[in-house]
Order: structure tokens, then C-alpha cells, then sequence
């Protein structure tokens, strides 16, 4: 026996373990913009992220994804990094300026060329690959000519997809279409802390019809160029919304919270309808009737074979008082169209550097909540993690025990679900690097491996070796 299939049989013998089932997805998440760089190769154009970080004011400190982790050119690196550490799966996304620059017509083999190397990378480090098709890079050439506020930007993705699928369908499985529409439209073009930057609640709302809708697009697009085994999904960002007390007030705070924060995507996606309050409640912005055509939700409601989670944190609400920050930023401009006036609260927990709570109770509620609705769907967590103030002692060590903690309090989460009958499929801690973490450039460290930005040497933390031990081993420590 080798040395880990030795103490996987001693770990399975040892009630001092939790055991996770024999398939289960153990893996890291990234995303395009925030570690690739090379922003002006091989064809490539610029994205709303690529315009928006260059525009001053808009990113800490004028940071931008130039340069990035510089995985473009260090991909094989980071996948023997994957391997070293015992990872078995790993989600990226596809960058679609890469592979339509314009936002249209024919793929761009060199930029799909890059992926069908990384993905055969992947592979042949037995690691399990999962491709996202839009994590936030838009093409500026689409933006140009509205971005998501206009359904044409939908039809753009569907065919994007096809091209997607036709290059990378005979190797990789699972696909996820869009990652966390609820940013793209709400803080994209809501608050206007994310690219492209635009401030109007209607639009924000025409945008997340347009993401659902581009999301249907989608899948009909992959389940048509893949075979039968593809598994499909969607990666939301669902709220785990609480009232700050029982009063009616603040139960219609959450109420309207959960709405646009989470039933406007679940609803069309899982049961092919928008919610009658959520309409009401945005019935001043939007005209629904004319927003919705007939087939549109037939098209989004298609079947899907995963759930993609993404958990950080829970929220609680108050119908008045004093909001504080809502974890999605500071700006003058609500993301949370129809329910401006609902407040924010500090919820219970310690906080992350990202000052966001740590409750892990809240990622057990939304699996729960996922099962409940559509019992039997299997749900991965697509992303899961936390930021901390992780840096490099003389010794060459990075002891992030906080994040440490983290993954094992949330995963041991994830055990006492899957006893309790939940289908959670995966976990995907974000992210395997430190990366451009967006409006708050390169000062928040979410990875599993440190980057030291001007060298670019990676450095395992200790959280690394910790959760890759558990990804060789199926188990986690009690
Ligand atoms: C959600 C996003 O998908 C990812 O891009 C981001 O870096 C993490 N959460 C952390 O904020």
C-alpha cells in the first residue's frame, strides 16, 4: 500500500475523523480577471474589469488585473502546486474577451488554446476540472452596446458558450454558466462598487433577467454540444438573511432582502417563475411583463444537475435604523433595488479581514434551505473561504490558523448535512492563490497558497497543507 492509501484505511477504521463520501469534490476555486494577467495577449480585448480598474477612484489603490498572479504564464506551475498538495479538483473560469474578443463571431483558437492545455494539465494531474463561463469579464465591446441591461448581451453568451463547449467539451464534466449573477447586476450596475460602474436600480433588475436569461442560454447551448454525463450549474451567491428581531417590520425587511437577494435568481432557475412579491416590490423600476417574453422562462427554468453555492456570510436586516455596510462595499448607491431602506447589521461572529462574520451555521440553513426546494439536486460549494492578514515569517512559513479553522468549522458543516441526507457534492475553498480581490485591488488575502505580488513566489500556507491532507484523505479531523 502507498502511503496514502495507508492512512486513508487507517482513517477510515478511526472515529476521530469525519469521512466524506468516496466521491466528493475536493478542490480550489479562481477566477480569470483575478489571477491571469496578460490582459493585451493573444487576441485578447479588454473587459468591464480592464476598463473599470483603470479608471481612477474605482479600485484600492489603482490596482488592476495587468499583471494579476500572472497565471497565464505560470499555469503549469500552479497546477504542479494543485498536484503537490494532493488537490483533486479545481474551478476556473474561461475569460470571454479571450475567446471572443468582441463579444462575437468566430472563437479565437489562441485564446481557447490556453484552456485546452490547462484543462489537459488538469487532467493529467488527475485533478477534476470545473469551468465557469462568465466570472465577471464582460467584453468592453458588449458593454459598449449596453452589457446586461440589453437581452442581446444574453444571446452573445449563448453562442459564447457553444464555442466554449465545442473546444473544452470533451474533457471537462462540470460546468458551472455564470458565477454569482447577483454581483454582475447588482453591484455592477446598482451600487456600482463592481465593473462596469453604473448606478440605476432598473437596470440592475433588467440585468439579472439578462444574466438568467444568459444563463438558459447557456446550458441549452452545452447540453447540446456535450454528451450526456455533463453535469451543469449555476454558482449563486445566496443570503442567508435574518431578521434583526421577530417584528413584522423586520421579517419584511428580510422578506424583501431574500427576494431580490436570492429568489429572484432560484426562483426562474429552479422553478421557472419570478416571485409575485418580488415584482411588487420592484413593480416602480421595472415593467416585468414587458422585461419577461414569452419562452424566457422555459429557457432559464431548463433542468440543471448541480446547484453551485457560494458562502461567506450571513446578513441581518432591520426594517429602519442606521445601516451599516452590507458586506458589498460602500457606495452612496443601494444594491438592493426596491428595499433601499432596509438596514444592516453586524451579525454575531468573529469577522475576516474583509470585516465579514464567520457563521457557518449559515452555509448549513442555505444547503438546507436548497434541499428542501429541490430535494435530491446536488449542491456544490463552489466557493467558500476567508481573507486574513497573511504574511511570510523568516522562516518561509505562513500560519494562517484562522483560515484553518475556517475551512474545518465549515466543512465539518458540510459533513453534518450530507449525514442528514443533503447531496453536497463538493467543496471548493476560494481561492488556491492570493489575487486581485476586486474594488479591493491586491490588500485582501483569500488564498490557500501566498503570492508575493512583485516576485510572484508562491508560498504554500499552512491552511495548504492542512485542507490538502483532507482532500488526499476524504476526512477531516473531528
Ligand atoms: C465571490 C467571487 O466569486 C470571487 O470572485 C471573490 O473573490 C470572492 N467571492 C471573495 O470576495
Amino acid at each position: 500500500m502507498t502511503e496514502v492509501q495507508d492512512r486513508r484505511a487507517a482513517e477510515a477504521r478511526s472515529d476521530d475523523f469525519l469521512r466524506f463520501p468516496p466521491d466528493f469534490l475536493w478542490g480550489t476555486a479562481t477566477s480569470a480577471y483575478q489571477i491571469e494577467g496578460a490582459v493585451a495577449e493573444d487576441g485578447r480585448t479588454p473587459s468591464i474589469w480592464d476598463t473599470f480598474s483603470h479608471t481612477p477612484g474605482k479600485v484600492n489603490r489603482g490596482d488592476t488585473g495587468d499583471l494579476a498572479v500572472d497565471h497565464y504564464h505560470r499555469w503549469r506551475e500552479d497546477v504542479a502546486l494543485m498536484k503537490d498538495l494532493g488537490l483533486t479538483a479545481y474551478r476556473f473560469s474561461v475569460a470571454w474577451p479571450r475567446v471572443q474578443p468582441t463579444g462575437r463571431g468566430p472563437a479565437v483558437e489562441r485564446g481557447l488554446d490556453f484552456y485546452r492545455a490547462l484543462v489537459d494539465e488538469l487532467l493529467a494531474a488527475g485533478i477534476t476540472p470545473l469551468a465557469t463561463l462568465y466570472h465577471w469579464d464582460l467584453p468592453q465591446h458588449l458593454e459598449d452596446v449596453g452589457g446586461w441591461t440589453v437581452r442581446e448581451t444574453a444571446e452573445r453568451f449563448g453562442e459564447y458558450a457553444a464555442l466554449v463547449a465545442g473546444a473544452l467539451g470533451d474533457r471537462v464534466r462540470h460546468w458551472t454558466t455564470l458565477n454569482e449573477p447577483w454581483c454582475s447586476a447588482f453591484l455592477g450596475y446598482g451600487s456600482g462598487v463592481h465593473a462596469p460602474g453604473r448606478t440605476d436600480p432598473a437596470d440592475a433588475l433588467r440585468a439579472a433577467h439578462h444574466l438568467n436569461l444568459a444563463h438558459g442560454r447557456g446550458t441549452a447551448a452545452l447540453r447540446a454540444a456535450l454528451p450526456g454525463t455533463a453535469q451543469l450549474s449555476v454558482s449563486l451567491n445566496l443570503h442567508q438573511v435574518r431578521p434583526l428581531t421577530d417584528s413584522p417590520e423586520d421579517q419584511e425587511a428580510a422578506r424583501r432582502i431574500d427576494a431580490v437577494g436570492n429568489r429572484i435568481f432560484l426562483s426562474p432557475v429552479l422553478r421557472g417563475r419570478y416571485d409575485a412579491d418580488l415584482q411588487q416590490d420592484t413593480a416602480h423600476l421595472v415593467d416585468w411583463e414587458q422585461l419577461v417574453r414569452p419562452g424566457d422562462l422555459a429557457a432559464i427554468g431548463a433542468p440543471i444537475d448541480q446547484l453551485g453555492l457560494n458562502y461567506y456570510s450571513p446578513a441581518v436586516v432591520s426594517g429602519s435604523g442606521a445601516s451599516r455596510d452590507d458586506c458589498h462595499g460602500r457606495s452612496d448607491h443601494s444594491p438592493w433595488p426596491g428595499s433601499e431602506h432596509v438596514a444592516f447589521h453586524q451579525p454575531p461572529g468573529e469577522l475576516t479581514a474583509m470585516n465579514w462574520s464567520i457563521d457557518p451555521t449559515g452555509l448549513r440553513d442555505l444547503v438546507d434551505r436548497i434541499h428542501l426546494e429541490r430535494p435530491g439536486l446536488p449542491v456544490v460549494i463552489t466557493e467558500n473561504g476567508m481573507a486574513c492578514e497573511d504574511y511570510v515569517t523568516p522562516e518561509g512559513v505562513v500560519n494562517d490558523r484562522d483560515r484553518i479553522a475556517f475551512v474545518h468549522q465549515h466543512l465539518t458543516v458540510v459533513h453534518e448535512a450530507i449525514e442528514a441526507g443533503v447531496p453536497v457534492a463538493g467543496y471548493f475553498l476560494w481561492s488556491l492563490l492570493d489575487n486581485f480581490e476586486w474594488a479591493y485591488g491586491y490588500a485582501k488575502r483569500f488564498g490557500m497558497v501566498h503570492v508575493d505580488f512583485p516576485t510572484q513566489r508562491r508560498t504554500p500556507k499552512n491552511s495548504a497543507h492542512w485542507y490538502g491532507r483532507a482532500c488526499r484523505t476524504g476526512a477531516v479531523p473531528r
